[in-house]
């Protein structure tokens, strides 16, 4: 194969990544599409799920780091609700079960079913340089707080990533953020692995300046 041919199939493989924004959770599945790296789901949250968890996060919240498999995720989410609460409540059974219907939802994406769970309160500027994570998928909630930041392709320079926010962010009115209970599937770029997109480029919404906390969930798999 002669170069030409070479950088031409290069070209015709990966596809320009687009972001797929839907008030309906029930095409999350276009997150498998190969031209797209993110799909967000625009939804509001219940008011006493808000509640909850602004009740909750006046005292410290040990954050909650368990493998999770859909088979026996009531069980796991009930463990882990024991590292916050004695005492059930009806808005407390609300939260827990909206945690377990969209982790139950994403992990139908695993091959084998299971995944990496995070719950904890965020209150710094964590990753604040935009980036590409190394998992397959991720899904990602920001209960509390504003959600994940990320750029569009037509504002984005890849080339740039690994040095600072200034040369990554080609169009920085071009940034978005996902809204606070916005729910994304987020696509990254397991590193030695053909992919047919690239991941898509995010970052933690800067909070230090704001004195604001997030309460964010995360689920991963590889
Ligand atoms: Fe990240």
């Amino acid at each position: 194969m002669n170069v030409r041919s070479y950088l031409s199939q290069l070209t015709t493989v990966r596809s320009r990544p687009q972001q797929v924004i839907c008030r309906n959770w029930e095409e999350r599945s276009r997150i498998l599409q190969h031209d797209v790296n993110l799909f967000c789901w625009t939804r509001s949250l219940a008011e006493p799920v808000i509640l909850y968890l602004e009740e909750r996060m006046q005292e410290p919240l040990q954050p909650v780091r368990c493998p999770v498999e859909r088979k026996g995720l009531s069980r796991q989410l009930s463990a882990a609700r024991a590292v916050w609460e004695n005492t059930g409540s009806q808005e407390g059974d609300l939260f827990w079960k909206d945690v377990q219907n969209i982790t139950h939802d994403f992990l139908d994406f695993s091959k084998d079913g299971t995944g990496i769970l995070h719950l904890k309160v965020v209150a710094d500027d964590a990753c604040s340089k935009f980036h590409v994570d190394g998992y397959r998928l991720r899904l990602f909630t920001s209960y509390i707080g504003p959600g994940t930041e990320w750029l569009p392709e037509d504002a984005v320079n890849r080339y740039a990533l690994g040095t600072t926010n200034e040369q990554i962010v080609k169009k920085p009115t071009r940034s978005q953020r996902m809204g606070t209970g916005h729910v994304g599937i987020l696509k990254g770029e397991i590193p030695n692995q053909n992919q047919s997109t690239r991941g898509i480029v995010h970052r933690s919404p800067p909070l230090q300046e704001t004195g604001q906390r997030r309460l964010i969930l995360r689920v991963d798999i590889a």
